[in-house]
């Protein structure tokens, strides 16, 4: 049952897609201050919170403090407050179960037992929110609820589910037709190439220099012919630039964010001063989703959007400022302390949060400011190229995925994990934050492999490439400067050929599940607490998870481990794919088993008679054979069924209807359509 609670008047988020009645009795739970805007609530010892999509720490996000507020944020670690999108669901499970929305645009914190170790409070930055109180007979029951209430998500183009290769550094079409000769020449799979903001002329969204890429629709031909997309990035600022179409034309149309005034507002980012898309405006949104035709009329078919929360890093107003209050120092001898100040005041420019409070949009005819709507930024950057997508590409599904986003923006693109780093650590966090993800729609998902930020290690991009093949955006990327970290870098090729190859093996499975959990608002990734509630072991586990229906999955995430502890919560197979091309499966009982798992293996579990269909792999998505299954089985004295989802791939006729074989196992394992 969901219960709607209004505070207010909320600006629309358009992020809840049937409203409840709003309720007249007081909301359960939690004590409310009007004054202070908190909602205050006891946790008893054993509650536990779930959900909040991209956070740091744990899967049970108790004992810390996070702040929906989106933010550029490539140093994060276990302290960081604020990521890049700002996802407020949660779920509370122990004494009380219920889930908890806050549809709310703006800036909110949830201390969870961090102030007070066993208070959660909610704090608002005004009291213009409307609030839904979810109860059900179980977590899954109440994410389930909550997501039919927020609308399907978001289904991308089967081919997306191949591997990719990015890295902030392809310059030139050489740079990118190279990397596809080195993985075409090593065997390897391959389906798309990313294509970072140097393809730009200057950074100028929807625009390819010509020097560097002199004809893109070719390029993109010739590579679809071996099977490889081409996927840009979109970044959200556009360059101020006098005779560049889309400044001029937005201009012109008032299409950008205002500043005060109502003169445009100029922030600087990658092409240096730029303006802000309006995409609160209805309008200017139709707009700024209408200039993606640019690249889908040169065969493109994905993108990823960037820098969207807005990242500002700084405008002349800004710096001005603060060289004057930094020329302040000059010339006196600074003690430590008047340095730490200085040093405070110049760091304080680069994506200052009082950025925010200085410009805003015409939302329906309506001035608000953008820190009052901070969060609904990338949403709607992602709304406005998914909504154009409809309209420009009727038929055919488009890849899109955005680093900043807002529940809302799930029913339109994926999302990616920002601006990871090469460390052991954000290897786990990626599988972490999976299933709070998937708890708040965002089911395309995935981190960069291998970590974006600092020098990676051959071992930690086969560990973390082990992980990869089972998330949905499976894609390999890296700053600029960093090491090179495409699998062709490292030594040992043939086990980077086994794992990659993997992930086309085990599509079929992922695949099917993936597109029912979108169509039936279920998870795909699953905390073993949402599924063995009772089981008091298996609901503080925190590094293996449920993958669809029958499968479990315990990577590696410790250098020079050869194996791990894993806790499992009945009886189940372990499959161990060795890169030899063997493979052992172990019937394994309920309880603690140390697991080997050599560099190059590939493990996962099977739930007692579970079935999971596989193919017999391809060097891309294009070469999978979808509709000629094999299958993985643990037959356990039962039998068992399988409803298996397929489609084309490509249209986006995404619907059960038609789409499902079902596939019986007997007891002995013999599996034959249903
Ligand atoms: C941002 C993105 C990153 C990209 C870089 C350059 O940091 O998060 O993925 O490579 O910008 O465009």
């Amino acid at each position: 049952m969901i219960r709607r609670y209004v505070f207010g008047h909320m600006i629309e988020t358009d992020t809840v897609q049937v409203k409840p009645a709003v309720s007249e009795d007081r909301i359960p739970y939690f004590a409310v201050d009007v004054e202070k805007m908190t909602f205050t609530m006891p946790l008893g010892p054993d509650d536990r919170v779930y959900g909040l999509g991209e956070n740091v720490r744990g899967i049970n996000k108790r004992g810390w403090i996070y702040r929906s507020c989106a933010t550029d944020q490539p140093y994060h670690q276990e302290d960081t407050l604020q990521m890049y999108s700002a996802h407020n669901f949660l779920v509370v499970e122990g004494a009380n179960r219920f889930g908890l929305f806050v549809d709310y645009p703006g800036i909110v914190t949830f201390d969870i037992a961090y102030t007070d170790i066993n208070t959660m409070q909610i704090r608002l930055s005004d009291f213009n929110a409307d609030i839904y109180v979810i109860t059900g007979d179980s977590i899954l029951d109440i994410v389930r609820q909550f997501r039919q209430m927020i609308g399907q998500s978001y289904i991308p183009p089967r081919w997306a589910m191949g591997f990719g290769q990015s890295r902030w550094g392809y310059v030139t079409e050489s740079d990118v037709r190279n990397v596809v000769r080195r993985y075409r020449e090593l065997g390897m799979p391959l389906d798309s190439v990313y294509l970072d903001i140097d393809y730009m002329d200057h950074y100028k969204d929807f625009t390819v220099d010509k020097e560097r890429f002199p004809d893109l629709a070719k390029l993109s031909a010739e590579l679809k012919e071996q099977g490889i997309h081409l996927v840009p990035i979109i970044d959200a600022a556009v360059k101020l630039e006098d005779g560049y179409s889309v400044c001029d034309e937005g201009l012109e149309k008032g299409y950008f964010c205002t500043r005060e005034d109502g003169e445009p507002f100029v922030g600087a980012v990658w092409p240096g001063l730029s303006l802000f898309p309006d995409v609160l405006s209805a309008e200017a949104r139709a707009w700024f989703g209408n200039q993606y035709r640019a690249l889908l009329d040169q065969g493109i078919e994905g993108f990823w959007n960037d820098m969207n929360e807005p990242a500002i890093f700084y405008t002349e107003e800004r710096l001005e400022d603060t060289l004057e209050k930094v020329s302040e120092y000059r010339g006196k001898k600074l003690d430590l302390q008047s340095f730490w100040k200085m040093m405070g005041i110049w760091n304080s420019m680069h994506h200052s949060p009082g950025t925010y409070r200085e410009f805003y949009h015409n939302i329906d005819g309506k001035r608000v400011c953008h820190e009052t709507v901070h969060n609904l930024y990338g949403y709607n950057m992602t709304r406005a190229a998914g909504e154009a997508f409809g309209r420009l590409s009727p038929d055919k599904r488009i890849l899109l995925f955005s680093r900043s986003s807002c529940i809302g923006m799930h029913r339109y693109g994926g999302t990616w994990m920002g601006d990871n780093r090469s460390w052991w650590s954000h290897l786990l966090l990626n599988l972490k934050m999976l299933p709070s993800l998937n708890m708040c729609g965002f089911l395309f998902t995935g981190a960069d492999i291998g970590g974006f930020n600092n020098d990676t290690t051959e071992d930690l991009v086969m560990r973390w490439t082990e992980l990869g093949i089972f998330t949905p955006l499976m894609r390999n990327h890296s700053a600029l400067r960093t090491r090179e970290q495409e699998v062709y870098q490292f030594t040992d090729m043939d086990g980077f050929r086994h794992v990659l190859s993997m992930r086309y093996v085990l599509l079929p499975y992922i695949y099917s599940e993936w597109v029912k959990a979108a169509l039936c608002d279920e998870m795909l990734f699953r905390p073993l607490a949402f599924d063995y509630p009772e089981d008091e072991r298996a609901v503080r586990i925190e590094d293996q998870l449920m993958l669809g229906d029958g499968m479990m999955i315990a990577p590696v995430y410790e250098q020079n481990a050869v194996g791990r502890m894993v806790y499992l919560p009945e009886r189940m197979k372990l499959f161990t794919f060795h890169k030899d091309g063997t493979r052992d499966e172990v019937v394994l009982e309920k309880g603690d088993h140390y697991v080997p798992c050599a560099l190059t293996d590939v493990i996962f579990f099977v739930r007692s008679n579970h079935m999971i269909p596989v193919s017999s792999g391809g060097h891309c998505v294009a070469e999978v054979d979808f509709d000629h299954v094999q299958f993985l089985t643990f037959p356990d004295g039962g039998s068992s069924e399988y409803e298996y989802y397929t489609d084309d791939g490509l249209t986006r006729d995404v619907k059960l209807d038609g789409h499902i074989t079902k596939y019986r196992m007997d007891a002995a394992g013999a599996v034959c359509t249903a």
